[in-house]
């Protein structure tokens, strides 16, 4: 058959990015203009500052892509672009700088999911990954555990009733005086505390086995450094970040591994940013060996945002014929599994 190669667009957030995916498993190139130091002084994303800052990085990061494949437009087969959700200003540089390549270019035009896309960075390195699978889905905007049915076809299990599992991450961060973005920092400082040093709560969710709420946790956090504080105490940063992250990664582990057996899946799959977390991999990777489940998880590169996620999950909406037509619009709200 002959290659397919698609090139990718994704502006959702805070990172301009362009890349070209082959048979949606192999990336050519993956450019990635991050703005996070641009934000990183106002302690999180910018809607306007990121739109502007896409607008003046998609022409060069696309270019890039190209020409680190080796290929100019004629070349590729089909223009893919995020449209959801995400920051609408953010989103809408991409979705109409896609549109006019694809019409410039009489390349078909593919719209994708972003989280299909988080979900698809699995495929990139794992060739022999084939649905059905357990995903769980944990990013700065989502926590979501998703059964994956086929190429293109989900069901969530369980969403988070508040904060993403990302937004808790970078939220207690902020609190520790660690800065934006805070998933990293606490991985990294959490190596150097004891995790189970404070007892903070593992929220259920009332009338859901699978759904998380990460907002008490955040609040039993914050209570506890202003205890600390009222009593004239001090506190271990990295016992904090430690026992926080083990509260998160266990909630998370236990939904997983309940997902996993009830669905009766043999395979399960991590993505999103948060799914780089060193505890995180560390305790689904175990949690899965003990019962025989085969564990995938992309490289920290393709889980935080990036377009060859997007290529990857595009390439399956190709062989479909599934393809956008002008009228693309973004939707910032967009829900896994609409079109
Ligand atoms: O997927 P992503 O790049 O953007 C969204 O679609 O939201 O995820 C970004 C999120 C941020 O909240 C960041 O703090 C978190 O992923 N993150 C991490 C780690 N690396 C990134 N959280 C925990 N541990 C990490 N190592
Ligand atoms: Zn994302």
């Amino acid at each position: 058959m002959k290659d397919i190669n698609i090139l990718a667009i994704e502006s959702s957030c805070d990172e301009t990015a362009a890349a070209v995916v082959r048979n949606g498993r192999t990336v050519l190139s993956n450019v990635i203009s991050s703005q996070i130091d641009l934000h990183t002084i106002y302690g999180g994303v910018v809607p306007e500052i990121a739109s502007r800052k896409h607008t003046e990085n998609i022409n060069p990061v696309v270019r890039e892509a190209l020409s680190t494949a080796g290929m100019k437009l004629s070349d590729v087969d089909a223009i893919a672009v995020t449209y959801g959700p995400g920051l609408v200003g953010a989103l809408l540089v991409g979705v109409s700088f896609a549109k006019a390549v694809s019409f410039a270019s009489g390349k078909p035009l593919i719209g994708v999911h972003h989280i299909e896309g988080h979900i698809s960075a699995n495929y990139i390195e794992n060739k022999d990954l084939e649905p059905p699978f357990i995903c769980l889905v944990v990013s700065g905007g989502h926590s979501h555990l998703v059964k994956v049915k086929d190429y293109g076809e989900y069901e969530i299990l369980g969403r988070t009733r508040d904060d993403a599992a990302g937004e808790a991450f970078d939220k207690v961060a902020r609190a520790i005086g660690l800065g934006y973005p805070g998933g990293p920092k606490i991985d990294k400082v959490s190596k150097e505390g004891n995790p189970d040093a404070i007892a903070f709560p593992r929220a259920k969710v009332e009338g859901s086995v699978y759904d998380f709420s990460f907002s008490g946790l955040k609040s039993a956090v914050l209570n506890y450094l202003n205890q600390c504080e009222m009593k004239g105490e001090s506190y271990v940063h990295a016992d904090v970040a430690a026992s926080f992250q083990k509260a998160v990664v266990d909630v998370l582990t236990e939904h997983s591994m309940t997902a996993i057996r009830e669905a009766g899946m043999k395979k399960f799959a991590l993505a999103g940013g948060v799914a780089s977390n060193s505890a995180l991999r560390a305790s689904m990777e175990e949690a899965c060996a003990k019962e025989g489940i085969e564990f995938y998880r992309p490289s920290p590169i393709l889980c935080t945002d990036n377009a060859a996620m997007i290529g990857a999950a595009a390439y399956y909406e190709y062989l479909k014929g599934n393809f956008s037509t002008y009228d693309l619009n973004a939707i910032p709200a967009l829900k896994l599994g609409e079109r």
